[in-house]
Order: structure tokens, then C-alpha cells, then sequence
């Protein structure tokens, strides 16, 4: 049975739906805007093209007709609270999301989750080709719907269809552990263009198509048999994503969150260097190393407390994931044994938040920060490192980047490091402490150049443009 077709000549599937449901102080409920750069950048797209966004609206058994927010038109699918156990804590975010990220923590491989993921993934499935129109573009987003590509291909042949993959993937040694393997590279394959953070996350993919299928490919092409005796080519290269650069620089701009900023170093009592970190609270953050290089510098006396602050935003997610409650459990330990052992009466050592915050207050955050710490252990892109540079037209402060990140690609003048190796981590953080306003400022003005090329409507350009391009053939 093949699905109606629906009026929208571009539709974007992503897990969760770009707003969120607020109550406002009268009682009544109404949905909002959530801030991520995806909807900025896809916004204009969706106006000139009229589009539909097709995802969860983030809790459980939420049924919702399709509706209207903030000029977009979205189109809700519902998971029960089993799916959300099965298809969203288990199988996308305890087996894809830590295999994905080098088995920092070990992955679940549980059948019953596989079979959510399926059955969830073809409920989006179904309810893209319906929204979408005869011949339309459908780009669908990240990890938790990989099998969507084929699923959509099978319902819709007449639509040229996107894939991006927001998070790393993993070299084959790694990726063949998966037991569905095989059914996830033949998901991706049915889009036209599949699109990674770096150049290697698309290298991984090719080693996994020629290990698994052995087509024939030479990059960035994958010919794929189509069935009847020929073949498909699908595209598959990196497009690094980005921010919207204008809109933090505006922000960080505004007198009331300069002073902000003042106001922020001021109440951490003018130490001479505050560190930041900014992150979910996620284990493949590198937290923990951070941490660990911070409070040796406390022990052997190359930091003290008053004189260099760290202030660590960690925000809640995916609590209800073991791996995640573990991981808090770890961190907030050693957040209460460095404070007892190193804070004083007027200065905490370290100055640990559970908590999201607005815009605003984390770009005045950014803007108090002398140093901002990015020590992911693995990280598709970290859009945290990128947000710091775009908010520093005074242009100082210092980047210590994992090169790790996908960000490592492109951001070179900040200073890289292996988050393993804390020795290593240590010296970076001495020598962000020490270093002169000249060197900070030449690296600021060439990593503020660099964020300033590529934003994040120049990368949904990029990749329409290829998608466009591939449909048209
Ligand atoms: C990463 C993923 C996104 C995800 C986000 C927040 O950035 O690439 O797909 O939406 O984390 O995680 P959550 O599980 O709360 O959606």
C-alpha cells in the first residue's frame, strides 16, 4: 500500500520537532521556537520552498494534528512511552550513540530495540512521504533515522532524498560490531546524498560499504546496483556544519550582555583567568579529563584558586539512559572532592551548573571566558567551540580544542590537544593561562575568519546544492 502524497515541496525529518511546548503564566499552552542553528538555517528554505518538518514533539504519547508554529508547518509523530524507551534511550542513544562515538562507553545490543528502531523509523517513513509533494526534496537528519533513506525510497521513488549525519562514524573495526550493520549502510543508501562531519567520517562509510556490499565507488560516488540490471549513484562526503555566526555576534554585541559578562567575572570574584566549559553532560564530553588536568594543576600549585576560576555548564540529558546517570554520578564526585579540597570561603575552585541556559546568558558567559575548554573524548562537529569564536569581536580568549572534534578540521589556530593525555592537557591550560594578547588575538582573528566563511546557511546551501544537483540528473 503506497501512501497519498502530500503538498510540501520540502520537507526536513529529524528526530525531535524544532519546538518545544512552554506554558505561559495564564495557564495556557502554546508551542516555541527551540533555538538549535538547523531551524535557522533551514527557516528561509522552508519559506521559499513551503516546507514541513516532520518529527517527535519530545515526550510520550503525544498525539498532535500537524500544525503551525512560528510561520513553519510541522508534522508530529508520536512514540509511546515503550518506543521512547526502546527506539530513543536504547537503541539510538545506549547502542548507536556510544558505538558511534568510539565505545567510550559500552553499547547495548538488544533485538527488541533494533525492532523499535524499525518500526519507528518506518512510522517516519510514512509520514514524510505523505507530507511530501510529487518530486519533492526530503532531507532527513542524524543517527536515529538511518533506515528512513530506503524506507522513503521504497514508499516514494519520485523523491530526491538528503541524509546528514550529525555525529561521527565510526571506522569499520568499530561499526561491525553492530549486529543490523548490514541494513543500516542499506538504510543510508537510499538517499541521494549522504552528508558527514569530516572528511573521514565519510571514509569510515566507504570502508563499510566496500567491506559489506563491495560496490563499486570511487569518491565521493557509491554506485549502487538499483535491482534491474544498473545502478544508482548516491553521493557521500563531508559537509562540515556550522553556526549562525551573525546572530551570536549580534548578541554578544549588546551593551546589557557586555555587562553581563562584567557582571558574571565580578560575582566569580576577578579571578585573573576564568576557564569555561560548555556541554550536555555526555561521556564523550571529556569532562572527567578536564577535570582531572584542572585539579592536578590545583594540587601541585601551577593554578590557585582566586586566581584562575573554572566554570563547567553542564546540561542535563538523557537522564534516564544508565549510562548517563553514571557518568553525572562520576563528575558531580569529583566537581565535591576538588571544591572540599581546593575552594575557599570566597572562591569555589570549580563552579559546576546542572542547568540549560538562554542564549544570552551563555554568550555573556563566553564573553567573560579567558579560556574555553572543548575536550570531547569524540565529537561529530561541537558546535560550542564555533559559538565561543563568534561571539569574540573583541577578538581574545583562548580556544583549547580535542582534536577530536570535528571542529579540529577546520579550526587549527585553536590549541588542539589529545584530551587522553593530561599531561598534555595540563601544559595547554598553563599555556592559554600565560599567553600574551598578541598571540591570542592573531589566533582569535584567524579562527573568527575561518567560523566567519563557513555558517550555517552557506553549509544547507552546499548540501541543497548537491542534492539539487544529483536530482536533476
Ligand atoms: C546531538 C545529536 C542530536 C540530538 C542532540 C540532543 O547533538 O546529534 O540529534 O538532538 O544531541 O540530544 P537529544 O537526545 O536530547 O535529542
Amino acid at each position: 500500500m503506497s501512501p497519498s502524497t502530500g503538498r510540501f515541496d520540502f520537507v526536513v525529518v529529524s528526530n525531535r520537532l524544532p519546538v518545544d511546548r512552554v506554558i505561559d503564566p495564564d495557564g495556557s499552552a502554546r508551542w516555541q521556537r527551540s533555538p538549535g542553528g538547523l531551524v535557522t538555517a533551514l527557516e528561509p528554505v522552508m519559506r521559499a520552498a513551503d516546507g514541513a518538518w516532520v518529527g517527535w514533539p519530545g515526550k510520550a504519547d503525544v498525539e498532535v494534528e500537524p500544525f503551525e508554529a512560528d510561520d513553519m508547518h510541522l508534522v508530529p509523530v508520536a512514540l509511546s512511552a515503550g518506543e521512547v524507551e526502546r527506539y530513543y534511550e536504547g537503541f539510538s542513544n545506549d547502542t548507536l550513540w556510544p558505538l558511534y562515538h568510539d565505545v567510550i562507553s559500552p553499547p547495548a545490543y538488544h533485538r527488541e530495540w533494533w525492532e523499535s528502531y524499525r518500526a519507528v523509523n518506518e512510522r517516519f517513513a510514512r509520514a514524510s512521504a505523505e507530507a511530501a509533494a510529487p518530486n519533492a526534496t526530503v532531507w532527513v537528519q542524524d543517527y536515529q533515522l538511518q533506515l528512513v533513506p530506503s524506507m522513503l525510497r521504497a514508499l516514494r521513488p519520485d523523491l530526491t532524498i538528503g541524509f546528514f549525519n550529525h555525529i561521527p562514524f565510526p571506522p569499520y573495526g568499530i561499526f561491525s560490531q553492530l549486529p543490523w550493520r548490514r541494513a543500516i549502510v542499506e538504510g543510508l543508501l537510499g538517499a541521494d546524498v549522504i552528508g558527514f562531519q569530516r572528511a573521514s567520517d565519510a571514509a569510515n562509510f566507504f570502508s563499510a560499504v566496500r567491506r559489506l556490499f563491495g560496490y563499486g565507488m570511487r569518491s565521493p560516488e557509491v554506485r549502487v546496483p538499483d535491482g534491474q540490471g544498473g545502478h544508482r549513484t548516491v553521493i557521500a562526503k563531508a559537509f562540515p556544519i556550522s553556526i549562525d555566526v551573525e546572530s551570536f555576534e549580534e548578541i554578544a554585541r549588546r551593551p546589557e550582555v557586555i555587562a553581563r559578562a562584567a557582571q558574571i567575572r565580578h560575582d566569580l570574584g576577578d579571578p585573573g583567568t576564568i576557564m569555561l566549559g560548555v556541554d550536555r553532560l555526555d561521556y564523550t564530553k571529556g569532562i572527567g579529563h578536564r577535570l582531572k588536568a584542572f585539579g592536578e594543576l590545583l594540587r601541585d600549585g601551577s593554578a590557585r584558586t582566586g586566581e584562575v576560576a573554572l566554570v563547567q555548564v553542564a546540561s542535563p540529558s538523557r537522564e534516564r539512559v544508565e549510562a548517563y546517570m553514571q557518568l553525572r554520578d562520576e563528575i558531580e564526585l569529583t566537581v565535591g572532592r576538588l571544591n572540599g579540597d581546593y575552594s575557599t570561603i570566597s572562591h569555589p575552585a570549580i563552579s559546576y551548573l546542572h542547568h540549560g541556559y538562554p542564549r544570552e546568558e551563555m554568550v555573556a558567559l563566553y564573553l567573560a571566558a579567558d579560556v574555553m575548554l572543548v575536550t570531547a573524548l569524540r565529537d561529530g562537529m561541537n558546535l560550542v567551540a564555533k559559538e565561543y569564536v563568534a561571539c569574540r569581536h573583541d577578538e581574545d580568549g583562548v580556544l583549547i580544542l580535542s582534536e577530536f572534534a570535528g571542529a579540529a578540521d577546520e579550526l587549527k589556530n585553536a590549541l588542539l590537544v589529545n584530551p587522553h593525555d593530561i599531561e598534555g592537557l595540563k601544559e595547554a591550560m598553563l599555556r592559554a593561562i600565560a599567553m600574551p594578547k598578541r598571540e591570542r588575538s592573531t589566533r582569535m582573528r584567524a579562527l573568527r575568519r575561518r567560523v566567519r566563511e563557513n555558517d550555517v546557511a552557506r553549509w544547507s546551501q552546499s548540501f541543497l546544492d548537491t542534492l539539487r544537483h544529483v536530482g536533476s540528473r
